[in-house]
């Protein structure tokens, strides 16, 4: 192959000789195919091989080609993980291997056993030659505490945690390590993105960044949202910016403490998204008092597959305490967080 420090050996060549050349070069063996040929106005470069591009071409080849380095886009795919790892682990250690991650901008995530901790450098390795990725972190930890914050170690690339990542046609500022966010839940928020309606006013408890408000702000009147961890609500702050939502009102605080509040200064509600799938239930009181009769109530929950129906009865019993009646529509499966335990939501008409 014929790349230098990311750029690639061309011959620069006049647009209207272009196509009788470059057939010249395919067939001497001097075309590199790994790359995508560029075209200006006047001019195409062409991906050379190394060898064309010392000899400057040899036999009827030898014309005073004009020989650059330059970037091209690559042809070939990136190799995925476990392919690119292969040459590195014994085969009962490529059977192990776990090679999940996720890519949030451009920082991937790993996971990986405990059993290759020892090769956790030859992973960061293949996955920082791919396409877009910089950084490469580890997931240390799980999710924990109030703000529901990950543990990353730095592993290769720049050593850094905030990114900018694309979603349902958001870009969203993030920081891996200091506030929530998972890219696995971009199709649920697109779910939910696509029952609303464009003249509602809607409540997002516990928002993080800001991956749900911002959407919903693209199709509703008004969107109000509450985030405790102040990392989170000023990355949040950036993304309605970011995504110029000037709908969307952002608070940092306690739910329990800044959604009463909201009531007295903001109609009630027609949507209110509660995802904190551990211990939303104890928010379901202050939800429910935000939400107009007829409104819809998206509440989040970890459970066991058998065990589903108690998300639902923990919602009906907060609304018989304040006299209120929920209609369940439906129960979602919306992620899986362990064997069996799935991340789901139920959505209900109040
Ligand atoms: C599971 S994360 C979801 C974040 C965001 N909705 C998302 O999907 O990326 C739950 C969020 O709730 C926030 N949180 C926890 N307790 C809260 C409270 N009492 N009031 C407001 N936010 C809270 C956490 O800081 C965290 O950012």
């Amino acid at each position: 192959m014929s790349s230098i420090n990311g750029k690639t050996t061309a011959v620069k060549i006049p647009a209207k000789d272009a196509q009788k050349k470059i057939i010249d070069l395919k067939q001497s063996g001097a075309y590199d195919n790994n790359y995508i040929v560029k075209a200006d106005k006047d001019y195409v470069y062409v991906p050379v091989t190394k060898n064309f591009a010392a000899t400057q071409g040899a036999g009827p080849l030898k014309q005073g080609w004009k020989i650059y380095n330059l970037c091209l886009q690559r042809t070939v795919k990136n190799k995925s993980l476990k392919e690119s790892i292969s040459e590195n682990l014994d085969k009962s250690e490529l059977e192990l291997a776990k090679t999940s991650y996720d890519i949030v901008g451009d920082i991937a995530i790993l996971e990986i056993d405990n059993i290759l901790q020892s090769k956790k450098d030859e992973f960061a390795k293949a996955l920082l030659k791919h396409k877009n990725i910089n950084t490469v972190l580890r997931k240390s930890g799980g999710h924990e505490g109030q703000f529901r914050t990950q543990k990353m170690e730095f592993l290769a690339g720049d050593d850094k945690r905030t990114t900018t990542h694309k979603e349902n046609g958001l870009r969203l500022m993030v920081d891996v390590e200091n506030a929530y966010f998972s890219v696995r839940l971009s199709n649920e928020r697109l779910r939910i993105y696509n029952e609303l309606e464009n003249d509602e006013n809607v409540l997002v408890m516990f928002s993080g960044v800001g991956p749900y408000s911002n959407l919903m702000a693209r199709k509703a009147k008004s969107v109000v949202a509450v985030e405790i961890n102040p990392r989170g609500y000023e990355l949040a702050e950036e993304n309605k910016k970011l995504n110029k939502n000037t709908n969307l009102t952002n608070y940092c605080g306690d739910a329990k403490i800044i959604v009463p509040n909201i009531i007295k200064i903001h109609e009630s509600f027609d949507r209110v998204l509660m995802p904190l799938p551990k211990g939303a239930e104890d928010f379901l009181d202050t939800a429910l008092s935000a939400l107009k009769p007829g409104g819809w109530l998206h509440f989040y929950d970890f459970l066991h597959e058998e065990h589903f129906i108690e998300a639902e009865n923990k919602i009906s019993s907060a609304c018989a305490n304040l006299g209120r009646t929920a209609k369940i529509i439906r129960t979602v499966k919306c992620g899986q967080n362990a064997p069996h335990i799935y991340r789901i939501c139920v959505d209900a008409i109040i």
